[in-house]
């Protein structure tokens, strides 16, 4: 794999895949639910765990609008919209997933709670304080330039309101085994350190509010597969090489090089 980092992302098919691998399952199409999805739409440490725990620590009030950057296929906007009772706009730069993101929203009726645009999280295509609140979640992993990352959440998320990031982050040295699940290379790789984030945040202008280093369910995640698998997951969306991005990212973990740190700021 090579080329582009849309190219590590994205392919044809995803729906499709998703749907083959439900129907499988003998799951009805009539039944369809957002969590029907789970499992292959939360591409992060955790999971619908994972999910879970940023919604938590979301502080926003119902009826209001959140951006979510790097989207994926829309499972945390579809997750947030739900439980928050807010709505999300996801913007994501691989077109498939932006694609999928849309259709599986669809199936499901939420088009009117959760919308989905292709973009990138170092140019929003967004006014200035559009957003009651913004969260990236898995994404600075692939963003070399952290203050513009930084510069353009602030600018989106309006005086007051919260920006939350969960990403992976180097809290260790030591080299990392490609492919991961985020770049099949070092090419399109920029993991960093929790300081790295705040300098930039603080030179953008965000008051840092909290952190949460979730290490030890990482350590769960990756070591403690679930009793009863999904009936769709990550390898009906990234493809055969998932098993091995899992296993390198494991190892990552377990080594103390990474782990999933959240980060909230206010605006
Ligand atoms: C590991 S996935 C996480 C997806 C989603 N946030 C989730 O938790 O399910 C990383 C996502 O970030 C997107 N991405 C990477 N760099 C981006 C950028 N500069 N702007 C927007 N999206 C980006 C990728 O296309 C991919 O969908």
């Amino acid at each position: 794999m090579s080329g582009t980092l849309e190219s590590h992302y994205g392919s044809d098919g995803i729906v499709d895949r998703i749907l083959a691998a439900l129907d499988e399952a003998g799951t009805d199409a009539s039944s369809l639910t957002p969590d029907s999805f789970a499992g292959a739409d939360e591409f992060h440490i955790g999971g619908r765990k994972g999910s879970e725990i940023v919604a938590d620590l979301l502080n926003i009030e119902e009826g209001r609008k959140i951006i979510d950057l790097g989207c994926g296929i829309g499972g945390p906007a579809r997750f947030l919209a739900r439980t928050k009772g807010v709505h999300v706009t996801g913007i994501d730069l691989t077109p498939e997933f932006v694609e999928a993101a849309a259709a599986l929203t669809q199936l499901v009726g939420m088009s009117d709670k959760v919308d989905f645009h292709v973009g990138s999280a170092t140019s929003i295509p967004f006014d200035d304080d559009s957003f009651d609140a913004a969260t990236m979640i898995h994404v600075g992993m692939n963003i070399a330039d952290k203050a513009l990352m930084m510069s353009e959440l602030a600018r989106v998320t309006r005086p007051g309101g919260t920006v939350l990031i969960y990403d992976v982050m180097r809290v260790g040295s030591g080299t990392l085994t490609y492919p991961m699940p985020w770049s099949s290379t070092p090419e399109f790789s920029f993991l960093d350190t929790q300081e790295i984030y705040e300098q930039a945040a603080a030179s953008a202008g965000l008051n840092l509010v909290s952190v949460h280093n979730h290490g030890e369910m990482a350590k769960m995640f990756f070591n403690t597969p679930p009793v009863n698998p999904p009936t769709v997951n990550l390898g009906h969306l990234m493809g055969s090489d998932m098993p091995i991005m899992f296993a390198n990212a494991k190892e990552a973990i377990n080594a103390g090089i990474m782990s999933p740190i959240i980060l909230t700021f206010e605006a």
